[in-house]
């Protein structure tokens, strides 16, 4: 939903944080470029929608640090390519909706950058962001330095607007989890269908189905990213995509999918036992993994790093498969030397937000990031057994186990926004029932 007082509110944080941090500085943010007919659908960039909620490519932003003014370019009105592509605002109206001062068609961007980026010091701009933005940044640079003689300043600094921008997006306020709820909210009755419909012989293709057609009647605009249903060996292919197997009575079923919801993201995985009922190799591996997840859930808190709650997963999990006998070694030494990795071969976790992998650092001077409230983690812990890992006895062989929740870090601890989607041994029986 469109609220235009939070586009005002990000773009006044945004306009002042330039100002504390490069008090002479001009900020260049492009749209996502086109999409190419046959291509994938336009998604804006995040950052560019972040601060206007304006989905239109052929769009770029410009924010003046010491006149406090924003300057958009768009496309014009043009009655015959609407025809093609749907109504464009226009400069008008986008002024208006982008709340710029001034507003200019996209066609006038190069005769005017020299103008907006002169007799700045910092240039914020995202370099590598695409080739043509690129090619006009050096050029404009190149312009403006020519013209020094003419007392003509060119920037002598050039800064990622990630800098300030990424760090704003890193917290979220309410409106982003509002839209984040309602993401998780659809991506929750999803993996519910698909507990209750998988069952021997459906295809991994058709659950694909159920969640996105889930996804898109709740009114998502789109999943989060590629959505994995991996069954039986298939679940230890960690970018599983091509979904095309029949499942057989016994396996165990992953799925890793969430969609997007207001440009917000969610991303859960679940893995059950096709109609509810582990074997018990399957259930050992499973209550392995969830208590390591349970633990790096109950960790979250103000001021811990993910690279805490990795070690603390990885410990749990490397234990239960020293007790097993699934690994050999001391603990201490595995942990450290992440010998482990042939089993838990990925992180706990990452941000989330606009991005499924969202934005902002995950390091400050070379050491892990302190959490703090208002971020959004996911905790998704693993363990994989390829069916090629002859180190361990056949029993085990092809099970893989991720569970993925998505967390939010709170002043007093956590909230698991996720919770309601069933995960416990018992829960996942009962969710499953229906396929039996
Ligand atoms: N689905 C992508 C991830 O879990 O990171
Ligand atoms: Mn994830
Ligand atoms: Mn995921």
């Amino acid at each position: 939903m469109f609220d235009p007082e939070l586009y005002v509110r990000r773009r006044a944080a945004f306009l002042d944080a330039m100002a504390a941090r490069f008090p002479n500085s001009i900020a260049w943010i492009p749209s996502a470029p086109a999409v190419p007919q046959g291509n994938d659908v336009f998604r804006q960039d995040s950052d560019f929608f972040y601060l206007t909620g304006f989905d239109e490519p052929g769009s770029v932003l410009f924010f003046d640090s010491k006149e406090k003014k924003t300057t958009v370019f768009v496309r014009p009105k043009n009655v015959k390519k609407e025809t093609w592509d749907g109504p464009r605002a226009g400069v008008d109206c986008a002024k208006e909706l982008c709340g710029a001062q001034e507003s200019f068609s996209i066609t006038q961007l190069d005769a005017k950058l020299c103008d907006l980026v002169k007799n700045h010091k910092t240039l914020l701009v995202h370099l590598g962001f695409s080739r043509a933005n690129d090619d006009r940044v050096i050029k404009t640079l190149h312009k403006l330095r020519a013209k020094k003689r003419k007392g003509i300043v060119a920037p002598s600094e050039v800064v990622d607007p990630a800098v300030l921008l990424h760090e704003m997006r890193l917290r979220k306020g309410p409106e982003d989890l509002t839209a984040m709820s309602k993401a998780i909210a659809i991506t929750a009755e999803a993996h519910a269908r698909a507990m209750a419909s998988a069952r021997p012989g459906t295809y991994e293709y058709e659950i694909e189905a159920l969640m996105l057609d889930t996804f898109r009647r709740n009114g998502s605009e789109r999943p989060a990213y590629g959505t994995i249903v991996a069954s039986g060996p298939n679940a230890c292919v960690l970018h599983y995509r091509s979904n095309r197997r029949q499942m057989l009575a016994g396996d165990l079923l992953l799925i890793d999918a969430g969609c997007e919801y207001d440009y917000f993201a969610s991303d859960v995985t679940r893995t059950f036992p096709l109609g509810g009922v582990f074997s018990r190799e399957q259930q050992i591996l499973y209550e392995l993994v969830l208590e390591a997840q349970i633990e790096a859930i109950a960790a979250v808190r103000v001021g811990t790093t993910l690279e805490k709650l990795q070690k603390g997963a990885a410990r749990t999990m490397v234990s239960g498969l020293l007790r097993l006998g699934l690994m050999e070694g001391d603990l201490d030494e595995v942990v450290k030397k992440q010998k482990f990795k042939p089993f838990y071969p990925h992180r706990i976790g990452h941000w989330l937000g606009m991005d499924v992998h969202d934005v902002g650092e995950y390091f400050i001077d070379g050491k892990p990031r302190p959490l703090e409230a208002g971020m959004v983690i996911t905790v998704e812990p693993g363990l994989y057994i390829p069916l090629s890992n002859e180190t361990v006895a056949a029993q085990w062989r092809g099970l893989g186990v991720r569970i993925e929740d998505d967390v939010l870090v709170t002043e007093t601890g956590r909230d698991v926004l996720t919770k309601s989607i069933p995960k416990t041994v018992d829960e996942l029986r009962y969710a499953c029932s229906g396929a039996s």
